[in-house]
């Protein structure tokens, strides 16, 4: 945790989740409706396709609704994407750019990352830019540079405490069941609170650094304890409430 800031817990639900999961969603909303929210914000990030059911289903509860990906452009012929105001639109108000799975599944770059980080500050949607390294990378010693890189290149100029949250998501520990060691995330998480503070000042000081990559229930309260670590992106754990739920609930003994 870092002292003052507000952590997060999101949920991205990838390709994953028709209709049938709004009641899942209905389940997030009742459930992150208490006390804590006073303190945690909680977020689920749907398919596209369920962005503004999802969004109904929680006006009246604290969950907040996000998108998984936006067009770096305002507009155009760009068949199959989606922009920033489309999600803004649909009452969203988050979007994560810059995820593994876009990065390999479509090439994506760190350039293509900041100009979608831009649009979605253009629509006023906060964006979570997600870095990491992989397995590769980081047996021959360079995380550290991985996230340097990254980060300096993937975060516009400009970015605030408000308009943007990092997700450190090593590649190697999404959907495996791995995780890096405390010792280890507590070191990355250091790292690229130094090179936030020393590129925004007051803004890199508390910007959120979400950690995601394996986090379940059970390692909830652990990974969440580690300073620096102001929140999960949580993947394959997200889609079941009881389960984003624990994670979010680790939350009430770590801010007792
Ligand atoms: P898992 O939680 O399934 O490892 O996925 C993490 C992730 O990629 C979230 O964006």
């Amino acid at each position: 945790m870092t002292p003052d800031v507000r952590p997060l817990v999101a949920g991205n639900w990838k390709m994953n989740g028709t209709r049938a999961a709004l009641d899942q969603i209905k389940a997030m909303a009742a459930g992150v409706d208490g006390p804590l929210a006073e303190k945690v914000d909680a977020l689920i990030c749907p398919p596209a396709t369920l962005l503004y059911v999802a969004t109904a289903l929680s006006t009246d509860s604290p969950l907040m609704i996000g998108a998984q990906d936006c067009h770096q452009n305002a507009a155009g012929a760009h068949t199959g994407d989606i922009s920033a105001d489309m999600i803004a639109d649909c009452f969203g108000t988050h979007v994560i750019v810059g995820h593994s799975e876009r990065r390999s599944d479509h090439a994506e770059t760190d350039h293509l990352v900041r100009a979608k980080a831009q649009a979605a500050h253009a629509a006023d949607l906060t964006a979570i830019i997600c870095i990491g390294e992989t397995a590769e990378e980081r047996k021959s010693g360079q995380t550290l540079d991985i996230l340097k890189r990254q980060l300096a290149l993937s975060v516009p100029d400009g970015a605030t405490a408000e308009d943007t949250v990092i997700a450190y998501e090593p590649v190697w520990a999404i959907g495996t069941g791995l995780t890096p060691t405390v010792e280890d995330i507590e070191a990355a998480h250091a790292f690229m609170r130094a090179e936030l503070a020393s590129r925004f000042q007051a803004a890199g000081r508390t910007m959120r650094i979400l950690y995601g990559g394996s986090v379940k229930p059970g390692n909830a309260r652990e990974l969440m304890a580690v300073e620096n670590v102001d929140g999960a992106l949580v993947g394959g754990a997200s889609l079941k409430a009881s389960d984003f739920l624990a994670i979010y609930n680790a939350y009430e003994a770590l801010t007792a």
